[in-house]
C-alpha cells in the first residue's frame, strides 16, 4: 500500500472503514480505451485515462477480468488466473497501471471469478481426462439418468441446460452458465486453497481487494444435484456452506494482512436478512453485496420480458435494503453495470432530458447510504444503444436468447430484437465515448463490437466543455461523499412512499439533516413538497435555481434542513 491510500478508520472525522465514504468506479476494460489500435480496450489505455478517473474523484477502480480468457463471456471465463490476456497487455502493464492508480490515490480491485473456470483452463482439462483423474472432483461431473438424460433439469443463465454431456468419459457436468463456463466444486477443500492462494497473489502484487462474481453460487445444495430432475433453473444458489466459505475465504485471505481492503459479493437474488449477515462486520465475510432486487422490478417473466418501471415499487425496495442493513452491515449503490442496460435510457428520458434525468438518479444514488458505484459512461450521460440487426451484438447472453426465442420459441425476430434493444447487456459495452472523433476517440482501429452512433454529440469532452455537464454533477456529488458526513453515514427516511413520481427523503445525522426531492417525470411537479424548503440552504440541483418550489421536469435538489 503506499501513503497516498490511507486508512481514514481513525481519521478525525468519521470512525467507519475507508468505503463507506468512498465511490467505485468499473472499468469494463474492452470497452474503456484501446492504446493499440486493435480495437479492443486495453490495461494501457485504462492508465492513459488515469487522470480522467482522478480528476472525477473516485476512490477506488473495479476492473472487469483481465485474465486470459477465449472471450466466450467476455473475460468471465478465465483460462488461467495468474496471467492478463495479451489483448488487454501484460503483468507488467498490470503492474505499472496499479501503480499510477495508487500514486493518484485510486485503489484497484479485481474481478474474482471463481464459481467457474473457462473449459480451457488446465484444472478443468485434467478433470474432463479422466473418471480418476485427481482433478476430476473438483468439477460437479454427473451420470446420466437413466434415459439418457441430464441429472436433473436445472437451465443455464445464458439459455438451455445447465448440463453438458462430455463424450470423453460419458458423464455430464454442471456450468450455471455457457458451457464453457464449468463450475468449481467448492466441496472440495483443494479447489478453496488453491483460490485462496491465486487471491494472496494478487495482494501481493498490490491489489486492492475484489469485486466476486456470482459469489453466492459457490455453494450449492448437493442434495439437488443428486437428486430428481427439478422444473426450473432455481435453487443452485446459497447452499448451507456459503458463510463458512466466506469466512474461510476471509480467514485464509485477508485476516491478519496489513492493508486496507474492499470487497463486494456479487449476490443474485440475495435477500436483505442474509446482506446483513455477510455483511456483518463481526463475521468477517464481505464488506458488502449487490443484490439484484430493484433492477429486476422491471422485467416480467425474465430478463428480457421489459415492462414498465413502478418508481413506488423501486423506492420502496430501496428504502428496505437501507433500513434492512442500517444497524448491521452496508449497502452497495448502484443503477449501472456491464450487465444492465443504460441507465438515463432505462429509468430516464435519453432523449428530452437526457442531462436532467442522467443527473436526477445520480443525485438520487448518491445520496442513499452506502458505497455509490459508478459504471464507465454514466457520468457522461451514455445511452442504451439500438442496432439495426442481431449480427451487430456480441453479448452471449443476448445471442443465445435470440436463438432460442426465434428457433424454438417461434417468437417474430423483431419482437426478439426489440427486447434486446430495452434489456441486453451490450448497451452497457459499446466503446466509451471520449470525443467526437471516428470510433469516438476509442481506438483508432476496427472497434470489437460498434460505437454508439450518438457519440458525435455524447461524448465525455463535449459534456465536460458544457454548461449542463453530468461530469461535473458526479465530480460534486463524490466530493460530497467524501466531506459531508451526514451523505455518507447519516440515516435516511423515505417520504411519501406511495407517491407515483416524487422521490423524497432525508438524511439525517446528529448535526444536520439533509432533504433530497427529485420529480421522476417528463412533467413538472406541483403537488406539494414534504415540508416547506423556503429557508432551507440548496447545496445542489440539476437545474438553475428559481426560487420556486414547483420542480421542473426530472428536477432534483439536495437541502440542508
Ligand atoms: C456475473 C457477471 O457480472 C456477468 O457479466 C457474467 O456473465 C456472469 N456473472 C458469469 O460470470
Amino acid at each position: 500500500m503506499t501513503d497516498s491510500l490511507s486508512d481514514q478508520t481513525d481519521s478525525e472525522n468519521f470512525t467507519a472503514p475507508w468505503w463507506t465514504r468512498a465511490v467505485v468506479y468499473q472499468v469494463y476494460p474492452r470497452s474503456f480505451a484501446d492504446s493499440d489500435g486493435d480495437g479492443v480496450g486495453d490495461l494501457n489505455g485504462i492508465r492513459s485515462q488515469l487522470d480522467y478517473l482522478a480528476d472525477l474523484g473516485v476512490d477506488v477502480v473495479w476492473l472487469s477480468p483481465v485474465y486470459p480468457s477465449p472471450q466466450h463471456d467476455n473475460g468471465y471465463d478465465i483460462r488461467d488466473y495468474e496471467d492478463i490476456d495479451p489483448v488487454f497487455g501484460s503483468l507488467s502493464d498490470f503492474d505499472e497501471l496499479v501503480a499510477q492508480a495508487h500514486q493518484r490515490g485510486i485503489r484497484v480491485v479485481m474481478d474474482l471469478v471463481v464459481n467457474h473456470t473457462s473449459d480451457e483452463h488446465d484444472w478443468f482439462r485434467e478433470s474432463r481426462s479422466s473418471i480418476d483423474n485427481p482433478k476430476r472432483d473438483w468439477y460437479w461431473w454427473r451420470k446420466p439418468r437413466e434415459d439418457g438424460s441430464a441429472p436433473n433439469g436445472w437451465t443455464s443463465a445464458f439459455s438451455g441446460p445447465a448440463w453438458t454431456l462430455d463424450e470423453t468419459t460419458g458423464e455430464y457436468y454442471l456450468h450455471l452458465f455457457a458451457k464453457q463456463q464449468p463450475d468449481l466444486n467448492w466441496e472440495n477443500a483443494e479447489v478453496r486453497q488453491a483460490v485462496y492462494a491465486m487471491m494472496r497473489r494478487w495482494l501481493d502484487r498490490g491489489v486492492d481487494g475484489f469485486r466476486m462474481d456470482v459469489i453466492n453460487l459457490i455453494a450449492k445444495r448437493t442434495e439437488l444435484i443428486d437428486g430428481p430432475q427439478r422444473g426450473s433453473g432455481d435453487g443452485f444458489e446459497m447452499g448451507p456452506q456459503i458463510h463458512a466459505f466466506l469466512k474461510e475465504m476471509h480467514q485464509e485471505v485477508f485476516a491478519g494482512r496489513d492493508g486496507t481492503y474492499l470487497t463486494v459479493g456479487e449476490m443474485p437474488g440475495v435477500s436483505i436478512d442474509d446482506a446483513a449477515l455477510f455483511t456483518d462486520p463481526t463475521q468477517h465475510e464481505v464488506d458488502m453485496v449487490f443484490q439484484f432486487e430493484h433492477v429486476s422490478l422491471d422485467q416480467g417473466e425474465h430478463k428480457f420480458d421489459p415492462i414498465p418501471l413502478d418508481l413506488v415499487a423501486l423506492k420502496t425496495s430501496l428504502a428496505r435494503w437501507q433500513e434492512g442493513l442500517a444497524e448491521t452491515g452496508w449497502n452497495s449503490l448502484y443503477l449501472n453495470n456491464h450487465d444492465q442496460p443504460r441507465l438515463v435510457s432505462r429509468f430516464g428520458n435519453d432523449r428530452e432530458y437526457r442531462y436532467e434525468s442522467a443527473t436526477l438518479w445520480a443525485l438520487v444514488l448518491h445520496l442513499h447510504r452506502g458505497t455509490p458505484y459508478i459504471y464507465q459512461g454514466e457520468e457522461i450521460g451514455m445511452t442504451n444503444v439500438r442496432f439495426e440487426s442481431i449480427e451487430h451484438y456480441r453479448d452471449i447472453e443476448s445471442l443465445n436468447h435470440y436463438r432460442e426465442a426465434v428457433d424454438e420459441f417461434d417468437q417474430a425476430p423483431s419482437s426478439v430484437l426489440e427486447a434486446v434493444h430495452a434489456m441486453g447487456r451490450d448497451n452497457a459495452r459499446t466503446p466509451m465515448q471520449w470525443d467526437s472523433s471516428e470510433q469516438a476517440g476509442f481506438t483508432t482501429g476496427t472497434p470489437w463490437i460498434g460505437v454508439n452512433p450518438n457519440y458525435v454529440e455524447i461524448n465525455a469532452e463535449a459534456d465536460r466543455a458544457s454548461g449542463t455537464s453530468v461530469f461535473a454533477f458526479y465530480q460534486r456529488l463524490i466530493k460530497l461523499r467524501h466531506e459531508n458526513e451526514t451523505v455518507a453515514l447519516g440515516g435516511f427516511e423515505l417520504l411519501e412512499p406511495s407517491h407515483p413520481t416524487l422521490y423524497a427523503f432525508f438524511r439525517t445525522s446528529p448535526s444536520e439533516r439533509l432533504l433530497v426531492v427529485a420529480n421522476v417525470s417528463d412533467e413538472p411537479f406541483l403537488g406539494e413538497l414534504p415540508l416547506d424548503v423556503g429557508s432551507a440552504e440548496l447545496l445542489l440541483g440539476n437545474y438553475p435555481v428559481n426560487g420556486d418550489a414547483a420542480l421542473r421536469p426530472w428536477e432534483a435538489r439536495l437541502y440542508r434542513l
